[in-house]
């Protein structure tokens, strides 16, 4: 049976035991134990305590994003083949790691919500996927303060502390949705008709993009959207919503392709494929 195998011995992208879903879900678990316990002494200990760094585009850094970038960079290629692409690194080095990552690669954001960590909001995460042929395989997302951890591997089904996702059945008509999105980005007049003319029940937004998939993917959410992410925000969450039997597309309706480190992409998701047609329809009329 694959799963006695030590973990040490399924290193490398092109081992076939690497597509059996219970081997990667394994791994996944590993996974797991790593990320509570980086995040345990490098995330929490600076909870509140760290000051704020600012990035050249403008958005915010600490000292906690780039000390769990250092540890993960040192240890997820331990675990599965492959390089880390992680946020808080250089353009040049996302594009080169990138380019050389078909046959395996860790995407990484170290802390997703860096302005709910910088303010003592406890709604911020690790988000962690790997990737072969450009495809998310394994992904995570923890929330250190909550202890919650999503995990999906392909083919095995997503899960929040073992339990099965999703946790509750959403609905089946917009008019009864909870949905989750950011209006930052959204169009004047998209932004407008959702103000004006709500579509679903009830809204609401967190400030972690990567959290908010696996919110929709547990059912907590009905429906989601972002009008732009990037990949280290979206890569783990997807394969968690799509193992969780939700779906997902970008706004102009192509396919949910992972797009470069580069690269902004919107997205629009629900959580079953009544409702998927129904949001999608709406959101694309009114843009
Ligand atoms: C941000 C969060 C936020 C989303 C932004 C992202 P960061 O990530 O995911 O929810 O609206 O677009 O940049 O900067 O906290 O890692
Ligand atoms: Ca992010
Ligand atoms: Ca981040």
């Amino acid at each position: 049976m694959p799963l006695s195998l030590p973990i040490s011995d399924l290193t490398h992208s092109a081992n076939p035991l690497l597509s059996a879903p219970d081997v990667l879900l394994a791994k996944g678990r590993v996974l797991e134990s790593l990320v509570r316990e980086i995040a345990s002494t490098e995330i929490l200990p600076r909870y509140l305590k760290v000051s704020r760094g600012r990035k050249a585009d403008g958005s915010l850094f600490t000292e906690a994003d780039l000390a769990t970038q250092k540890r993960l960079v040192e240890v997820l290629p331990t675990l599965l083949f492959g390089a880390v692409l992680g946020e808080e690194m250089s353009e040049e080095s996302q594009a080169r790691l990138w380019g050389a990552g078909r046959g395996g690669l860790w995407c990484i954001d170290p802390i997703d919500g860096t302005t709910n960590f910088i303010n003592g909001i406890p709604f911020f995460s690790v988000s962690i996927a790997w990737l072969v042929d450009y495809e998310p395989r394994l992904g995570l997302v923890y929330n250190p303060i909550s202890g919650e951890c999503f995990l999906a591997a392909k083919g095995a089904g997503a899960y929040l502390n073992n339990e099965p996702l999703p946790l509750r059945r959403t609905t089946r008509r917009l008019r009864d949705a909870v949905a989750g999105f950011d209006l930052k980005r959204v169009s004047p007049h998209l932004g407008d008709e959702l103000v004006a003319r709500p579509p679903y029940m009830s809204q609401r937004h967190f400030g972690s993009s990567a959290l908010e998939w696996c919110f929709l993917a547990a059912g907590r959410f009905d429906v989601y959207m972002h009008v732009g992410q990037m990949l280290w925000d979206y890569a783990a969450g997807q394969l968690i919503l799509a193992e969780a039997g939700g779906l997902a597309c970008p706004m102009d309706g192509g396919t949910a392709q992972l797009a470069g480190p580069a690269v902004k992409r919107s997205v629009i998701a629900a959580g079953n494929p009544l409702l998927f047609a129904e949001w999608r329809t709406w959101l694309q009329s009114h843009s």
